[in-house]
Parts: structure tokens; sequence; C-alpha cells
């Protein structure tokens, strides 16, 4: 089960990543989640990376590529993966075409979470991201702010830099301009898979479920 999941911040990508990789039992492969680590880790990447992704900019596509390209290189991609969170722009969009030639990676599923800005920059304002078990949560769907239940470690919870709203703002500006004319790009190439990204979250994996039975 190869898939990539497709949509703008806050749409839900990580989430249903998540989801699917559990039920598939495929690697999760989120380029947001590695550059969070190396920041964390101060590697060079890191280090080059965080001033960007603070701010809501783009990391260079020489180095995205080629860290999509090492990644996948170096999983069992036969058996699958969910890759999210690349590619971002038109001329990722092609690096990962020819990711997929070399490695002889046919038809993967593309899945487009859509979802409106409104939502989005909502979504974005009271998410929290548990700092031990990476968990996704969003402070409507929990009592205690600072406690994510299922996981046995406290004060976790944290606040993204980039889910500040002037910040927000400015992804969703990038994504609106950079990173949607891939689907122009990409549509006689991929079956493009559209899912409400507004419905519930159980209601978004089902529909996805479904229709990759039905692209099957
Ligand atoms: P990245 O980490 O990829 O961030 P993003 O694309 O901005 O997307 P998010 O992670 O913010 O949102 P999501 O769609 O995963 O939503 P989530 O599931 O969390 O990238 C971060 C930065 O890294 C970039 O800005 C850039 O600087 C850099 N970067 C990464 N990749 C790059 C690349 N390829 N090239 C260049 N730079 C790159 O959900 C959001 C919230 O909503 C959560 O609270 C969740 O609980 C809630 N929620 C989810 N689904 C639902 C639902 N159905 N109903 C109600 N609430 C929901
Ligand atoms: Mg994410």
């Amino acid at each position: 089960m190869q898939i990539v999941i497709f949509g703008a911040p806050g749409a839900g990508k990580g989430t249903q990543a998540k989801i699917l990789s559990k039920r598939f039992n495929i690697p999760h492969i989120s380029t947001g989640d590695i550059l969070r680590d190396s920041v964390a880790r101060a590697t060079a990447l890191g280090n080059a990376a965080k001033e960007i992704i603070e701010s809501g900019e783009l990391v260079s596509d020489d180095l995205m590529g080629g860290l999509v390209k090492e990644t996948l290189q170096n999983i069992d991609f036969d058996k699958g993966f969910i890759l999210d969170g690349f590619p971002r722009t038109v001329n990722q969009a092609e690096i990962l075409l020819n990711i997929f030639e070399s490695l002889k990676i046919n038809n993967p599923y593309f899945i487009v979470l859509e979802a409106d800005h409104e939502v989005i920059v909502s979504r974005l304002s009271s998410r929290r991201e548990c700092s031990n078990c990476r968990a996704i949560v969003n402070l409507h769907d929990i009592e205690d702010p600072k406690v994510y239940p299922n996981c046995e470690a406290i004060d976790t919870l944290m606040k993204r830099k980039d889910d500040d709203e002037v910040v927000i703002m400015n992804r969703l500006k990038i994504y609106d301009d950079s990173t949607l004319p891939i689907l122009n790009f990409y549509r006689d190439k991929f079956n493009i898979i559209s899912v409400d990204g507004t419905d519930s979250i159980d209601e978004i994996t089902n529909n996805i479920l479904f229709a990759i039975e039905g692209a099957a």
C-alpha cells in the first residue's frame, strides 16, 4: 500500500496518516516530523531548517528531495508507506515522479484532503502534539490542555511554533500559491482521490478506505 497524502496545513494529513499507518502496518513518512526531529536534535539539517519552519516558509526543494529519496530508499517500499508533506512545489512533484520511477513505484494512491481556510485556522490554533508519543490532538477533544490521556508521560502536550496565527496565514498562502498547482501537474499522472477533510476523523478514514478499495 503506497500512499501520498496531500492537503493544506491542518487539513488532517498527519491525523489520517497515523491511522492508516497502523491499519496497514506501513511507515508514516512525514517530512514535517523529520524536520522537527532534526531541529530538536540540533543536527545540521535541523539548524538549517529551524527558522524556515518557524516562519512557515518552505525548506529548499533540493534538500527535501534528497531527504525523501534517502528515506524511501531505506525502507521496504514494496511493502508500502504513507508519505505526508511532500511534494509541496511543482519542482518537488517532478522530483517525486523521478524517485518513483527510479524505485519502480507504480500507481501509488494520491489522496487529497479538502478543507477550507476557516476550518483550518480554528483547528491549528487549538492543535497540540504529544512530545513523548507524537500523537496529534486538539484542545476541543481533551479535558486537560497539558495531558494526553493515552500517553503515560505528563505535561508533554506542546503547541507547534508554526501554529501561531500569523504563521498559519503565511503557510496557507504558500499552500495556495506553490503547493496547490501540483494537482494540475499530477492530474494526468496519478489517480487523484479527493476526500472531504471537514468530516469527522472516523468518517474521513472510512471514506479513504472506501476510495482505496474502489480504486484497487
Ligand atoms: P508539516 O509538518 O508537513 O505541516 P503542514 O503541511 O503545514 O501540515 P500540518 O502538520 O500543520 O497539518 P496536518 O494536515 O498534518 O493536520 P493534523 O492532522 O495535524 O510541515 C511543517 C513545515 O515543515 C512546513 O511549513 C515547512 O516549513 C517544512 N516542510 C515540511 N515538508 C516540506 C517540504 N516537502 N518542502 C519544504 N518544506 C517542508 O490536524 C490538525 C489539527 O486538526 C489537529 O489538532 C487535529 O487533532 C485536528 N483534526 C484533524 N482532523 C480533524 C477532523 N477531521 N475533525 C476535527 N479536527 C481534526
Ligand atoms: Mg502534519
